[in-house]
């Protein structure tokens, strides 16, 4: 038994007369016992309990005991556990009920915590994921950044899960869809180019704004451009949007756009390109078009920012999150005109960055193929 568990069984028996007089003694004296205990309660256990409702939250394991009970062969076939492992999955399933998130009743597990029932519920989806990412990708950043930097290792693509990175993004949801009514005309045709487009909420969301709105919308993520499609094709706007798998450095378009949009996503590029991408971007505008930018930016309160800025700094690409200054210069610098940047909700570290494609504006970036880095994807794939 390990000091925490003797130490808990002597707690816990407190009351009852103790048999063993002197060794509760040695054990309550030991001087690590006080901050063990501390950690237990407040680092432990929080751990303990975020690690199973994430996990229990990304294999669909909520959303199916939130629907009915569950016997121990449903949840198998929820997760697709094979006969051999009953076993491990019922202890994973124990431990869930040990740590107060699931109850078990009549051979059946259900949901017990309020904080799993929340999870559960498909409007909270963005945060469940968000869940999913601080385990997954947060964690390592901050658990793994000596090691890597000792051992020269950096984050790639494929450290990221493109589908729970794009459901996670849309806690911001209500920050960018209000950037996007402030710049997007009601009425008349608009041609909307959606860089790194994610679920495809921000085109769903500007065409139902301006029922004329057609868009191309592109992710450089295989994965998440087909979600995207499925999404649009559910959504019933398959005829309106056009959805792609794509690059916003290898992109191929005429100039016929009159809005580009980048949400979330300019920190995948590293500092000192963005103003060519923008540039980039910008090629793809007609004359009088304008660019809607948002992000995150440095600066704010929020820790889930800072191991953001982090995991792209130990990353092979991209970069930190920008500062103001310096992103609306290389908006300025890839050729834009009239740039601002607002902020969505007051002291909030989230802007919307806009600028225009000046009639004759000038054309300042050189040809794509020998000014960027290759995407992330394509040095991953030219790696392997
Ligand atoms: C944090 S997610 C944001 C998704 C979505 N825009 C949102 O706000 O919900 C960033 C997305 O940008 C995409 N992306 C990154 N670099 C890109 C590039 N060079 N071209 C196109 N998409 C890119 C990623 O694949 C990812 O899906």
């Amino acid at each position: 038994m390990d000091l925490l568990s003797l130490a808990r069984a002597v707690k816990d028996r407190a009351r009852e007369p103790v048999a063993d007089v002197l060794a509760a003694a040695r054990v309550v004296t030991d001087p690590r016992l006080p901050l063990l205990l501390v950690l237990d309660r407040t680092l432990f256990h929080p751990l303990y309990r975020a690690s199973f409702l994430a996990a229990a939250a990304g294999s669909g394991v909520l959303r199916c005991l939130a629907a009915r009970p569950c016997d121990l062969e449903s949840v198998a076939e929820r997760i697709g556990a094979g006969p051999a492992d009953r076993e491990r999955l019922r202890a994973w399933l124990d431990a869930g009920v040990r740590l107060g998130e699931l109850r078990r009743k009549e051979g059946c597990y259900l949901l017990r915590s309020r904080t799993a029932k929340a999870l559960a519920r498909v409007h909270n989806d963005p945060v469940a994921a968000a869940l999913e990412e601080v385990l997954r990708f947060h964690v390592p950043a901050l658990r793994d950044a000596p090691r890597m930097l000792a051992q020269g290792d950096r984050f790639t693509l494929s450290d990221q899960d493109g589908l729970v990175v794009a459901r996670s993004s849309l806690v911001l949801r209500g920050f960018v869809e209000e950037a996007v009514g402030r710049a997007l005309p009601r009425t008349g045709p608009v041609r909307l180019l959606e860089i790194g487009c994610g679920s495809g909420t921000y085109v769903r969301y500007a065409a139902e704004l301006n029922p004329r709105l057609t868009a191309l919308a592109v992710d450089l993520q295989d994965e998440v451009a087909e979600q995207a499609a499925k999404n649009m094709a559910q959504w019933g706007l398959a005829d309106r949007v056009e959805t792609r798998r794509g690059d916003l450095r290898t992109l191929d378009l005429q100039p016929q756009f009159d809005l580009v949009t980048l949400h979330n996503n300019i920190y995948y590029f590293p500092v000192e390109e963005r103003a060519e991408v923008l540039a980039r971007a910008r090629s793809f505008l007609a004359p009088g078009g304008r660019l809607l930018l948002t992000s995150s930016f440095r600066g704010g309160s929020a820790f889930g920012l800072e191991v953001l800025n982090l995991w792209f700094e130990l990353a092979a690409f991209g970069g930190p999150l920008p500062r103001e200054d310096e992103l609306l210069g290389q908006v300025r610098e890839a050729g834009f005109t009239d740039v601002r940047a607002s902020g969505v909700v007051p002291g909030q570290p989230f802007r919307a960055v806009t600028g225009v494609n000046a009639p004759a504006g000038p054309v300042r970036h050189r040809p794509a193929a020998r000014a960027l880095s290759p995407a992330p994807q394509a040095a991953e794939e030219a790696a392997s």
